[in-house]
């Protein structure tokens, strides 16, 4: 007997992206008309077909945040991550790289490692017990009186990925976007000079927001209602998000701290070779971004409620913990604070059109003790607060979008990073279905 496998053949996938004609035809009007400015018409936010297209035309074409080198310090270490259908392990090679595999048993389809993250030799499949070795090559596949079959046509299949300054992005498309390479060429000087390489997980918290992804990432794209994030408001500047000519009174004397904070961090960025400068290409390139370096109020060091340091160890080889915040924005999934003693990575993995996955792991210098050098409780406080916060705004938001009252509401001036997401996704799904 002998096996084998067509590799391209993926007729599942095919089938279930068909959407019949009239249904695509409606969904094509619904991004035709869309009116600038505003934000979505309900199904974008309800509708499981459009999920479904999300999944292919956003999460299955575009370069993704998926975890850090913190997450997997160990050659066997693996974290899975899931978005819509789409299972991925994320496993550290023995040569230090990182390997991204299809969680998906070429026997019959089984999740072949199902906990959220550990440490493995070789893959076996719980199921029948297939094994595959780190790399995904299918090694043993026995049942009684079966005949040797080509097992070489059965390795688990492989993503794209990419390390860059310690963060590890994923891609499952055959023919990945290019421009990843230079946008990582903006963000690494950012980056690097923190030192992922040697930091290590304090903890990681997993929420399940009741919305829709969309809403999940347009929350996150503004701080028009950081009124609402009252432990975040003491080192977080209120007036994120405004430019000359558009500060209220009430606001005035906070922009003034804020500029003269701008001024001092900028000072001090330059004497130690880092860059600050605000890159913005959100809407204007497939791997959208945004990243700069901004100050904290207060003592300006990190998230707490003085702004003072949260970890004693400063990040790699950073000679000062005044540093801000440096922050970035990437398109579809993520985003990151890097400070001088700890770093927040966030990312979001849709589970189905009206559930979503976030993600948010803190991570410390690997030499910094806990309850010694810093306080988990207190280094995790802010932005756990924050996010129950940002939970209960998402899911106000997509009761909203499920009434029949729901319409397009204008974004403000400040929301102008909602909108520029919104015209990313826009253009990404309207290139899909081209
Ligand atoms: S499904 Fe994995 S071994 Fe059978
Ligand atoms: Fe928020």
């Amino acid at each position: 007997m002998s096996i084998t496998s067509n590799p391209s053949r993926t007729s599942r996938g095919k089938l279930s992206s068909t959407v019949p004609a009239e249904q695509l035809a409606e969904i094509r009007e619904l991004f035709e008309e869309r009116r600038k400015g505003f934000s979505l018409d309900a199904p974008f936010y309800t509708d499981p077909t459009i999920f479904g297209m999300d999944m292919q035309g956003i999460f299955q074409k575009n370069w993704l945040f998926a975890a850090s080198v913190a997450e997997l310090p160990e050659p066997g270490d693996y974290v899975t991550v899931e978005y819509g259908p789409t299972s991925l392990l994320i496993m550290r090679k023995d040569d230090g790289g990182v390997n991204v595999l299809h969680n998906v048993c070429r026997h019959r389809g089984a999740r072949v490692l199902t906990a959220p993250s550990g440490s493995t030799g070789n893959l076996v499949c719980g199921y029948h017990s297939w094994t595959y070795s780190p790399e995904g090559d299918l090694i043993h596949a026995s049942a009684p009186g079966e005949t040797e079959f080509d097992k070489s046509c059965f390795g688990l299949k492989k993503a794209h990925s990419r390390v860059y300054a310690g963060l590890i992005f994923v891609c499952v498309a055959d023919e990945p976007p290019t421009d990843f390479d230079e946008v990582a060429k903006i963000f690494v000087p950012y980056l690097e000079p923190h030192d992922l390489g040697r930091t290590k997980v304090a903890y990681q918290q997993n929420i399940v927001e009741e919305g829709n992804w969309k809403l999940v990432m347009e929350n996150n794209r503004e701080c028009y209602h950081c009124d609402g994030h009252p432990e975040l408001a003491c080192s977080l500047f209120p007036t994120w998000g405004l430019t000359e000519g558009i500060v209220p009174s009430h606001l005035e004397e906070v922009w003034d701290r804020n500029k003269q904070a701008e001024n001092s961090l900028e000072e001090r960025c330059r004497r130690y070779g880092l860059p600050y400068e605000v890159v913005e290409e959100l809407d204007t390139r497939i791997a959208g971004i945004r990243i700069s370096r901004e100050p904290l109020d207060g003592e300006g060091e990190s998230f707490s409620p003085d702004g003072h340091r949260l970890s004693k160890k400063l990040l790699g080889n950073l000679r000062d913990f005044r540093l801000g915040r440096c922050s970035m924005h990437l398109q579809p999934n993520s985003w990151f604070h890097f400070l001088g003693d700890h770093v927040i990575t966030f990312g979001v993995f849709p589970i189905n059109e009206h559930q979503t996955l976030v993600r948010t792991t803190w991570l410390v210098a690997d030499d910094a003790v806990e309850g010694e050098d810093y306080d988990l409780d207190k280094l995790t406080h802010t932005w756990k607060q924050t996010n129950i916060q940002d939970k209960a705004f998402v899911e106000l938001c997509q009761q909203g979008a499920g009434s029949p009252a729901y319409e397009p509401g204008p974004y403000m001036k400040s929301e102008y990073q909602v909108e520029a997401f919104i015209n990313w996704y826009v253009q990404r799904m309207q290139e899909h279905m081209a």
